[in-house]
Order: structure tokens, then sequence, then C-alpha cells
């Protein structure tokens, strides 16, 4: 069943768990995050970048999407960093159930501004929006405490911005950055940062640049000839700590990414003969699907479909 996030993530926010949010860009990834939302039990958040967008087609990336919401689990299908206010009303318009509006690079009045534009457009079809302030970026070499304030995101500001903006669900800049090089020595989350937030907005807050670049799946792509060195996620025990202080949405795609190129590495050493594309295929998706089961068992999403 295909709905909007506000229901799931004021569950989640109140049951203390996160809604995985993957990143799709083709029908492999989409099979692979599905099976494993049916088989967990778990509500998932569907989403496509503004360059997944351009890679497939909106109408193609929604034509498969409501197909496999038939599915009997909560299935959204959201804009991620929707940057342009028409490729967003265009989702709108053909069927998404949640959009992201990505104004952080905006001054704050004009982020407000496009942000609040965006609400009342998708609120009159029942669609939510995510909204941000604050750069999504390692802070690693940023010591002073003017310097982190100037990337990460304010808790006051986050108030004023959620009640000015009517957004509906808030992502937070805690020192998470994308992609799989995220910190270049010990991962560190703004964790008390996070705790003042929480406490000042009421609204769900979602947590961007959250893969954990796991070990296993890094040594896999290694074994088949990627080279990975340095490659660095968020720690298992920080996304704990993130959800227990008020994150209800967690955005994963490099994992993903990482599992499938993992998966095709596998099967074109492995299976030198096959020309099927479904057979090479394979390993990938079962790679993905491993990879959203044990995201939805760390976020604690599993069994609350
Ligand atoms: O937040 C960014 C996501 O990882 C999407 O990346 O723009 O390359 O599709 P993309
Ligand atoms: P990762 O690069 O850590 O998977 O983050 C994805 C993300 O935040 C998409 O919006
Ligand atoms: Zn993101």
């Amino acid at each position: 069943m295909l709905i909007s996030s506000n229901y799931l993530l004021a569950k989640a926010r109140r049951g203390r768990y996160a809604v995985p949010a993957f990143n799709i860009n083709n029908l492999e990834t989409l099979q692979a995050v599905m099976a494993a939302a049916q088989e967990m039990k778990s509500p998932v958040i569907v989403q496509t970048s503004e360059g997944a967008i351009a890679y497939a087609g909106m109408e193609m990336l929604v034509a498969m999407v409501r197909v496999a919401a038939q599915a009997k689990i909560p299935v959204v299908l959201h804009v991620d960093h929707g940057k342009h206010v028409e490729l967003i009303k265009q989702a709108i318009r053909v069927g998404y159930t949640s959009v992201m509006f990505d104004g952080s690079a905006l001054p704050w009045k004009e982020n407000v501004k496009i942000t609040k534009q965006i609400v009342r457009l998708a609120h009159a079809k029942h669609v939510s929006v995510e909204a941000e302030l604050g750069m999504i970026k390692g802070v690693e070499d940023l010591v002073s405490v003017a310097e982190r304030d100037a990337v990460l995101t304010d808790p006051e500001q986050a108030a004023e911005f959620v009640a000015q903006t009517g957004c509906d669900s808030f992502a937070v800049a805690i020192g998470t950055a994308h992609g799989a090089y995220k910190f270049k020595g010990k991962t560190h989350l703004d964790l008390e940062r996070l705790e003042r937030i929480a406490g000042l907005v009421q609204q769900p807050l979602v947590l961007h640049g959250a893969s954990g670049v796991l070990e296993d799946v890094v040594q896999l792509a290694e074994h088949y000839g990627a080279e990975l060195e340095a490659a660095r996620g968020v720690l298992d025990q920080d996304i704990k700590q993130a959800i227990k202080r008020g994150i209800s949405k967690i955005n994963i795609d490099t994992d993903l990414r990482l599992a499938f190129t993992a998966g095709i590495r596998e099967a074109t050493t492995d299976l030198p003969r096959v020309i099927d594309p479904r057979e090479l295929l394979a390993p990938a998706v079962r790679c993905m699907k491993d990879v959203a089961q044990r995201k939805m068992k760390l976020f604690g999403s599993a069994g609350k479909a």
C-alpha cells in the first residue's frame, strides 16, 4: 500500500525506531528492498534522487513502485534531495507520496520561502514534505565551535524553520556525510546537538548520510577487485544512539551501491560463461536484500509494518 510518510514517521517517533529510506535507480534495487521489507514485515520508504529520475525517468519509477507497493506493507515513494521546484511539482502530479525540498544551500529566507511553497502544494494532495537546514558533510576538519556551527544544524534555528515552513519532517546535519568516505578517522556524530534539536522540534527527524560501509560487503567487493581503502561509514552503535535521541527516518544509498557492485563483481568473476543478465544480476539482488534486512533489524523497523 502506497502512503505518505506522515503516519509512518509519527508512529516510528512514538515507538523509538526508524523507518529505512532506500535510494533506488532501477528494478533490481527495488526488488531487493521490497523483498527485504516483506520478509521483515517492515515499513519502507523508496526514494529517488534527481539523478535517479534523470537516469530511469520519473514515470517509469512511479510505475514500478506502484506495482511493488501492492504488497501488504506500507510503502512511501519519496523524492530525495529535490532541488528544483518544477521537478517536485511534477512528482506530486504523477503520484509520489512524499517529497524532500533540499534548500540547504540557499540563504535562510529563500529556503523558508520555497519550502513553504512546496508544503502548500504538497499538502493539497496529501503528500508529505521533508526539509533541510544545515550541511550534510563530514566535520572532522572543523575544530572550532564557530566552524561546526556554520555547517551543522542549529537547534533554535531548526525549531524556527520548522514552525515557519510547516514541513512534516526535518533533515538534521549532525556530522554525517553522503558516500563511502564519510570520516577520515573515528566516526563522530554530534549526538548532543541532535538531542537539543529533538527537544525543540516535534516533527520526525531524518538522518542522511547514514550508510555503515559494512566491513563484510567492502571485503567481498575488494576480494573481487574493488579498490575501497579508507572507505568508512557510520557505526551501528551511533545509529542506535541517534534513534534513541529522536531520529525516525534513516537514508541509505551507499550501502546498497556497495552491495550491488560487490554482487556484480562476484558474478562476472565466478560466472564467466554466463551471458544471461538475470543470472549475473542475481548475486547483486541477494547482496542488497541482505543489507536491507540488516538495516531493518538495526533500525528496529522489522515487524512494524
Ligand atoms: O543523497 C544522495 C544520494 O546518495 C543520491 O545520490 O544523486 O547520485 O543519485 P545520486
Ligand atoms: P549514504 O550515502 O550514507 O547512503 O546516504 C544516503 C542519503 O542520505 C540519501 O539522501
Ligand atoms: Zn541525503
